[in-house]
């Protein structure tokens, strides 16, 4: 599968699952949500910038080089987010403010990612590579879900 599909599959995923996070009343589901959200958005950003954050760092145009470094930065602050939704109750005011900071962030990055980085895999990149980042992808994703499992 080309990469982009793959990053667009894992994405919607987040999206439907953040908004379930931030919709819900009930503590306990939104943090049945939340560890699920984490298991993936982390495997998914791990292989990610493996795959994706490390090829466009190689490129030569300056613009193209620096959506990655921008991907890592933004990777950071979501993880840092998730680091501290693991702590405390769902039920709290500063639990679900944080969830929803994280919605926005996520929802933010997707976007850029989904029209910049996905412009730029189509220009830089021919299908055949496209398909061998996606397996590669892939890959890298399910063998850390498997270690942490
Ligand atoms: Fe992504
Ligand atoms: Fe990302």
């Amino acid at each position: 599968m080309d990469i982009r599909d793959c990053l667009k599959q894992d994405h919607d995923e987040v999206k439907n699952l953040m908004t379930q996070i931030c919709a819900t009343d009930d503590a306990s589901d939104a943090k049945k949500l939340f560890r699920q959200v984490k298991d993936m958005l982390t495997a998914h950003e791990r292989s990610e910038e493996k795959v994706v954050y490390t090829a466009l760092k190689k490129l030569t145009d300056e613009d193209e080089k620096e959506l990655g470094f921008e991907g890592e930065v933004e990777h950071a602050l979501a993880d840092s987010l998730v680091e501290q939704l693991g702590h405390g109750s769902a039920s709290t005011a500063p639990w679900k403010a944080r969830a929803k900071v994280l919605k926005e962030l996520l929802e933010h990055h997707i976007e850029e990612e989904e029209s910049d980085i996905f412009d730029c895999l189509e220009q830089e990149f021919d299908d055949a590579q496209r398909e061998k980042m996606g397996a590669a992808f892939v890959k890298g994703k399910e063998a850390l879900l498997a270690a942490h499992a």
